[in-house]
Protein backbone atom coordinates (compact mmCIF):
# COMPACT_ATOMS: atom_id res chain seq x y z
CA UNK A 1 0.00 0.00 0.00
CA UNK A 2 0.99 3.56 -0.71
CA UNK A 3 0.39 5.76 2.14
CA UNK A 4 2.36 8.94 0.57
CA UNK A 5 -0.89 9.45 -1.38
CA UNK A 6 -2.44 10.22 2.09
CA UNK A 7 -0.26 13.25 3.36
CA UNK A 8 -1.09 16.46 2.76
CA UNK A 9 1.46 19.21 4.08
CA UNK A 10 -0.65 22.14 4.67
CA UNK A 11 1.12 25.99 4.76
CA UNK A 12 1.11 28.00 7.62
CA UNK A 13 -0.11 31.36 7.53
CA UNK A 14 3.11 33.01 8.69
CA UNK A 15 5.17 33.91 5.83
CA UNK A 16 8.90 33.31 4.84
CA UNK A 17 9.14 36.88 4.70
CA UNK A 18 7.79 37.72 7.88
CA UNK A 19 9.94 35.19 9.97
CA UNK A 20 12.96 37.22 8.65
CA UNK A 21 11.93 40.46 9.33
CA UNK A 22 11.00 39.21 13.14
CA UNK A 23 14.98 37.56 13.08
CA UNK A 24 16.45 40.76 11.63
CA UNK A 25 18.72 38.35 9.73
CA UNK A 26 18.89 36.24 6.16
CA UNK A 27 18.46 32.59 7.05
CA UNK A 28 21.56 30.63 5.32
CA UNK A 29 22.90 27.09 5.76
CA UNK A 30 27.37 27.10 6.15
CA UNK A 31 27.76 22.90 5.89
CA UNK A 32 31.88 22.20 6.33
CA UNK A 33 32.83 19.39 4.76
CA UNK A 34 36.02 17.27 5.30
CA UNK A 35 37.92 14.72 6.99
CA UNK A 36 37.41 13.41 10.67
CA UNK A 37 39.94 15.88 12.56
CA UNK A 38 40.39 18.32 9.57
CA UNK A 39 38.95 21.27 12.39
CA UNK A 40 35.37 20.96 10.93
CA UNK A 41 33.98 21.11 14.50
CA UNK A 42 36.51 23.52 16.24
CA UNK A 43 35.86 26.07 13.64
CA UNK A 44 31.96 25.82 13.49
CA UNK A 45 32.32 26.26 17.14
CA UNK A 46 34.03 29.36 17.20
CA UNK A 47 32.16 30.36 13.89
CA UNK A 48 29.20 29.63 15.94
CA UNK A 49 30.48 31.85 19.41
CA UNK A 50 31.24 34.65 16.78
CA UNK A 51 28.10 35.21 15.07
CA UNK A 52 26.31 34.75 18.56
CA UNK A 53 28.28 37.72 20.19
CA UNK A 54 27.15 39.88 16.91
CA UNK A 55 23.88 39.21 17.57
CA UNK A 56 22.63 36.71 15.23
CA UNK A 57 20.45 33.40 15.69
CA UNK A 58 22.66 30.57 14.71
CA UNK A 59 22.97 27.04 15.93
CA UNK A 60 25.00 24.47 14.66
CA UNK A 61 24.59 20.55 13.59
CA UNK A 62 27.91 18.72 14.20
CA UNK A 63 28.57 14.94 13.42
CA UNK A 64 29.19 13.13 16.69
CA UNK A 65 26.21 15.20 18.31
CA UNK A 66 23.31 14.37 15.51
CA UNK A 67 24.98 10.63 16.00
CA UNK A 68 24.32 10.68 19.39
CA UNK A 69 19.98 11.01 18.63
CA UNK A 70 18.73 12.05 15.48
CA UNK A 71 20.83 9.52 13.30
CA UNK A 72 21.69 7.00 16.19
CA UNK A 73 20.60 4.10 14.60
CA UNK A 74 22.83 4.78 11.35
CA UNK A 75 26.81 3.54 10.95
CA UNK A 76 29.02 4.98 8.68
CA UNK A 77 28.46 2.86 5.21
CA UNK A 78 27.60 4.51 2.02
CA UNK A 79 24.03 3.94 2.28
CA UNK A 80 23.91 5.05 6.19
CA UNK A 81 26.21 7.60 5.39
CA UNK A 82 23.56 9.56 2.93
CA UNK A 83 20.82 8.68 5.22
CA UNK A 84 22.59 10.60 7.99
CA UNK A 85 23.19 13.53 5.43
CA UNK A 86 19.87 13.84 4.09
CA UNK A 87 18.22 13.80 7.63
CA UNK A 88 20.35 16.96 8.35
CA UNK A 89 19.84 18.50 5.53
CA UNK A 90 15.87 18.56 6.10
CA UNK A 91 16.55 19.45 9.53
CA UNK A 92 18.49 22.49 8.89
CA UNK A 93 15.46 23.36 5.95
CA UNK A 94 13.01 23.91 9.02
CA UNK A 95 15.40 25.49 11.11
CA UNK A 96 16.49 28.11 8.16
CA UNK A 97 12.28 27.89 7.62
CA UNK A 98 12.30 29.52 11.32
CA UNK A 99 14.25 31.67 10.51
CA UNK A 100 17.59 31.17 11.58
CA UNK A 101 21.56 30.45 10.72
CA UNK A 102 22.53 26.73 10.81
CA UNK A 103 25.85 25.66 10.78
CA UNK A 104 26.76 22.17 9.86
CA UNK A 105 30.00 20.39 10.35
CA UNK A 106 29.76 16.79 8.54
CA UNK A 107 32.45 14.92 6.96
CA UNK A 108 29.88 14.09 4.35
CA UNK A 109 32.23 12.33 2.05
CA UNK A 110 30.34 12.30 -1.59
CA UNK A 111 29.87 14.93 -3.50
CA UNK A 112 26.29 13.87 -4.98
CA UNK A 113 24.87 14.01 -1.28
CA UNK A 114 26.67 17.48 -0.36
CA UNK A 115 24.85 18.44 -3.96
CA UNK A 116 21.31 17.18 -3.13
CA UNK A 117 21.74 19.59 0.17
CA UNK A 118 21.86 22.36 -2.05
CA UNK A 119 18.94 21.60 -3.76
CA UNK A 120 17.04 20.78 -0.33
CA UNK A 121 17.81 24.37 1.10
CA UNK A 122 18.07 26.55 -2.32
CA UNK A 123 21.63 27.90 -3.77
CA UNK A 124 20.73 31.03 -2.96
CA UNK A 125 21.26 30.39 0.74
CA UNK A 126 23.65 27.56 0.95
CA UNK A 127 27.63 28.24 1.49
CA UNK A 128 29.52 25.16 1.32
CA UNK A 129 32.81 25.07 3.27
CA UNK A 130 35.79 23.14 2.35
CA UNK A 131 38.13 22.29 5.45
CA UNK A 132 40.58 20.67 3.55
CA UNK A 133 43.48 19.39 5.50
CA UNK A 134 45.77 16.56 4.40
CA UNK A 135 45.25 12.85 5.26
CA UNK A 136 48.80 12.94 6.81
CA UNK A 137 48.17 15.65 8.86
CA UNK A 138 44.66 14.72 10.01
CA UNK A 139 46.07 11.31 11.14
CA UNK A 140 48.91 12.87 12.66
CA UNK A 141 47.11 14.77 14.84
CA UNK A 142 44.59 11.99 15.69
CA UNK A 143 42.93 13.94 18.66
CA UNK A 144 40.38 10.89 19.07
CA UNK A 145 42.89 8.17 18.29
CA UNK A 146 40.35 7.10 15.28
CA UNK A 147 42.65 6.80 12.74
CA UNK A 148 45.20 4.34 14.63
CA UNK A 149 42.10 2.25 15.68
CA UNK A 150 41.22 2.40 12.17
CA UNK A 151 44.69 1.07 11.04
CA UNK A 152 44.67 -1.04 12.98
CA UNK A 153 41.31 -2.80 11.77
CA UNK A 154 39.20 -1.77 14.91
CA UNK A 155 37.09 0.57 12.83
CA UNK A 156 34.96 -0.63 10.16
CA UNK A 157 34.42 2.06 6.29
CA UNK A 158 37.47 4.83 8.10
CA UNK A 159 36.95 8.13 5.56
CA UNK A 160 40.37 8.21 4.16
CA UNK A 161 41.35 4.75 5.34
CA UNK A 162 38.70 2.50 4.34
CA UNK A 163 35.98 4.45 2.93
CA UNK A 164 36.63 7.47 0.43
CA UNK A 165 36.25 10.89 0.83
CA UNK A 166 35.29 13.53 -2.20
CA UNK A 167 36.85 16.91 -1.93
CA UNK A 168 34.12 19.40 -3.22
CA UNK A 169 34.32 20.58 -6.74
CA UNK A 170 33.46 23.77 -6.18
CA UNK A 171 33.07 25.05 -2.88
CA UNK A 172 32.52 28.66 -1.58
CA UNK A 173 34.77 29.14 0.98
CA UNK A 174 37.82 26.47 1.55
CA UNK A 175 40.42 26.83 4.23
CA UNK A 176 43.72 24.88 4.68
CA UNK A 177 43.80 23.64 7.92
CA UNK A 178 46.92 22.02 7.62
CA UNK A 179 48.87 25.32 6.69
CA UNK A 180 46.71 28.50 8.29
CA UNK A 181 46.45 28.89 11.82
CA UNK A 182 42.71 28.61 13.35
CA UNK A 183 42.47 32.57 13.34
CA UNK A 184 43.32 32.87 9.68
CA UNK A 185 40.95 30.17 8.47
CA UNK A 186 38.20 31.77 11.51
CA UNK A 187 38.69 35.22 9.84
CA UNK A 188 38.51 34.07 6.22
CA UNK A 189 35.27 32.37 7.02
CA UNK A 190 33.66 35.29 8.98
CA UNK A 191 34.80 37.67 5.84
CA UNK A 192 32.96 35.48 3.47
CA UNK A 193 29.79 34.45 5.62
CA UNK A 194 28.55 37.76 7.77
CA UNK A 195 27.74 40.06 4.96
CA UNK A 196 25.64 37.46 3.78
CA UNK A 197 23.14 37.48 6.45
CA UNK A 198 22.32 41.26 6.97
CA UNK A 199 18.64 41.82 5.84
CA UNK A 200 18.69 43.22 1.88
S1 LIG B 1 29.20 11.44 7.80
O1 LIG B 1 30.14 10.75 6.90
O2 LIG B 1 28.98 12.85 7.37
O3 LIG B 1 27.91 10.73 7.93
O4 LIG B 1 29.92 11.46 9.22
P1 LIG B 1 29.57 12.39 10.48
O5 LIG B 1 28.12 12.32 10.81
O6 LIG B 1 30.13 13.75 10.26
O7 LIG B 1 30.33 11.70 11.69
C1 LIG B 1 31.73 11.79 11.80
C2 LIG B 1 32.19 11.51 13.24
O8 LIG B 1 31.95 10.16 13.58
C3 LIG B 1 33.08 9.60 14.26
N1 LIG B 1 33.37 8.35 13.55
C4 LIG B 1 33.77 8.20 12.26
N2 LIG B 1 34.16 9.06 11.30
C5 LIG B 1 34.51 8.54 10.10
N3 LIG B 1 34.49 7.24 9.77
C6 LIG B 1 34.12 6.32 10.71
N4 LIG B 1 34.10 5.03 10.40
C7 LIG B 1 33.75 6.80 12.01
N5 LIG B 1 33.35 6.17 13.16
C8 LIG B 1 33.12 7.12 14.07
C9 LIG B 1 34.15 10.64 14.30
O9 LIG B 1 34.22 11.13 15.63
C10 LIG B 1 33.67 11.73 13.35
O10 LIG B 1 33.83 13.05 13.87
P2 LIG B 1 34.88 14.13 13.25
O11 LIG B 1 34.51 15.41 13.96
O12 LIG B 1 34.63 14.21 11.76
O13 LIG B 1 36.24 13.64 13.62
Amino acid sequence: MNNKKHIYPFHSQVCYEQRKSSMQQEPRLVWLTGLSGSGKSTLALRLEHYLFHQGYKVYLLDGDNIRSGLSKDLGFSEKDRKENVRRVAEAAKLMLDAGLVVLCAFISPYEAERQLVKEVIGKDRFTQVYVNCSLAECEKRDTKGLYAKARRGEIDHFTGISSPYEPPLAPDVEVATDTESIEESLGKLIAAIEPQLSLQ
